[in-house]
This record gives C-alpha cells, sequence and structure tokens, in this order.
C-alpha cells in the first residue's frame, strides 16, 4: 500500500467496513487554507458546535464550553500551524491544529502533534485526511521527524486516517498513539505546500467575493423593494 511517506499528494484508497462507509463521495479537491489569530473566532464557533460526542472524542474528555474557550485562546500561531476549510457562507467547517510543543521541537526526534475536527454535517467527504495530509506535508517542511497523534482507541476514523497514511498505532487500553515517520522535505513537498495553498486562498478569495456580490444584490433589492413600495403608497394616497 502507498502511503504518505510513499507520496505526500496521491494515496491509494484502502476498503473500510461497509459499516464504515459513508455515503458521500469524497472530494477530488479540497481548497485548505492556513488561518492565523484572526479567526481564532471562527475557531471557537466550529469548536463549540460539536456535540458531546465529538468533544469526546477531539479532546479525549468532555471539554465544556469553557475549556474549549481556553484552548482556543492558548493555541500560539506564532508556533503552531492551524488549517481550516469554510463553506459558502466561510463558516469554517473543519480545522486542524499542528501544535509543536517546545520541548519536542528542541528533541532529537521532533515531533509535532496532529488534532482535527469536521463539521458533523461535513463528515465523509474526505476533509479529515486532506488535512492530515495538509498538516503532515507542513510538518516535513518544518523538518519535523514525527507526526504524533493521540485519540481514544474508539476514535476509529481518525485512527483508519493514521494507519493509512502508514502510522504505527499503539494502544493503550481507552487510549491510542500514532507515530506516523516522515520523510525528509525536499523541492516537490515544499512545491506541494505551495501550490495546496494558494488553492486554498484562491478558493477563500472567490467565496470572499461571492458573498459580498450576494450582499450587493440582497441591498439592491431591498432598495428596490422600497421604491415600489414607496410608489404603491403614492397611488393610494393619491399624491
Ligand atoms: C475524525 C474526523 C476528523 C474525520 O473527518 P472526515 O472528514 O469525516 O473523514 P474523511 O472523510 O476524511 O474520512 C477518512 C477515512 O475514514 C473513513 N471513514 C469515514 N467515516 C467513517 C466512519 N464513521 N467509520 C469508519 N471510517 C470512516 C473514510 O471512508 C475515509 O477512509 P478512506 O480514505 O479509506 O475512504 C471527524 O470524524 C471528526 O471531526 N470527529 C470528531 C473529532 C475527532 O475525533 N477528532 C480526532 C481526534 S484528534
Amino acid at each position: 500500500m502507498e502511503t504518505f511517506t510513499d507520496s505526500l499528494i496521491e494515496r491509494e484508497r484502502v476498503p473500510v467496513a461497509a459499516s464504515q462507509q459513508t455515503a458521500r463521495k469524497p472530494a477530488a479537491l479540497v481548497p485548505i487554507r492556513e488561518i492565523g489569530p484572526r479567526y481564532r473566532e471562527h475557531i471557537a464557533r466550529h469548536i463549540l458546535a460539536l456535540d458531546a460526542r465529538d468533544r469526546y472524542l477531539r479532546f479525549g474528555h468532555a471539554a465544556g464550553d469553557e475549556q474549549i474557550r481556553r484552548y482556543v485562546e492558548s493555541i500560539d500561531f506564532k508556533r503552531d500551524d492551524v488549517f481550516g476549510i469554510f463553506n459558502r457562507e466561510l463558516e469554517l467547517i473543519a480545522v486542524a491544529h499542528l501544535a509543536y510543543p517546545p520541548e519536542m521541537a528542541q528533541a532529537q526526534d521532533s515531533r509535532a502533534e496532529f488534532g482535527v475536527s469536521v463539521s458533523g454535517h461535513a463528515r465523509g467527504r474526505g476533509y479529515g485526511a486532506r488535512l492530515f495530509e495538509r498538516a503532515a506535508t507542513r510538518a516535513v517542511n518544518h523538518g519535523m521527524k514525527t507526526l504524533y497523534i493521540h485519540a481514544l482507541s474508539e476514535n476509529t476514523v481518525m485512527l483508519h486516517i493514521a494507519r493509512k497514511a502508514g502510522a504505527r498505532v499503539e494502544r493503550d487500553g481507552s487510549e491510542s498513539q500514532a507515530w506516523l515517520s516522515l520523510p525528509a522535505g525536499n523541492f516537490r513537498t515544499w512545491l506541494s505546500e505551495l501550490l495546496t495553498e494558494r488553492v486554498g486562498r484562491a478558493d477563500h478569495w472567490l467565496k470572499r467575493e461571492a458573498a459580498r456580490a450576494r450582499d450587493a444584490l440582497e441591498i439592491v433589492q431591498e432598495i428596490g423593494d422600497g421604491v415600489r413600495e414607496a410608489a404603491a403608497a403614492r397611488q393610494r394616497t393619491g399624491s
């Protein structure tokens, strides 16, 4: 099986059990873009909208609203990388956090830790897997040797994504740890990241312009309605 370390862009599809299959067809091209601190509120909104089960899977415990807000506030955008996928309304529907704990960055075997969430209605389209690839490529380009994932053992989807990429998974009761050995960065990994980011930014720009055009159209329609109502009122009063 071709894994992430064999190919950073194209990966073979591995069959999952019928019960695990999702109805939707994964999107061929997923526009992912890197996001900075000005998206903190968007990130908070996305995570706060996750239900109790998803919060449990994402954080390993039933994180309350306050804990989620503290987590989002604590994201160090200068050190870590955060990637997002936006819908047409420019709401974040998927977020991945690639964390570089200081002690790990200093270590010989430098590791980055991956965490992700996809909004319930946007699952099964390949967003989780694409975000994993995107983060792994960034980790490669940052010279990381390992991508680390801490997940609950019951989190079959996350562990499937990690295993499929070639990660070694070790189960310790209710928790599992996955390590993906990363290859050294090269021109291809650098180019892959550059192109993916360009696509993500272009997509975001198009969505923003489309939203502006929709807003402008609404204003024009409101003005038109107002003019029509005023004309009708004048006709009624005969003025
Ligand atoms: C884990 C999560 C991010 C996956 O996101 P997603 O966008 O639905 O995943 P994808 O569509 O990329 O699917 C990835 C793979 O899992 C498979 N899969 C999808 N849904 C599945 C399910 N319910 N059970 C098992 N496998 C499933 C897909 O078929 C795909 O495999 P394939 O590439 O071999 O076809 C998402 O379920 C989520 O946000 N869960 C809650 C938070 C969480 O668990 N985060 C991870 C902790 S770090």
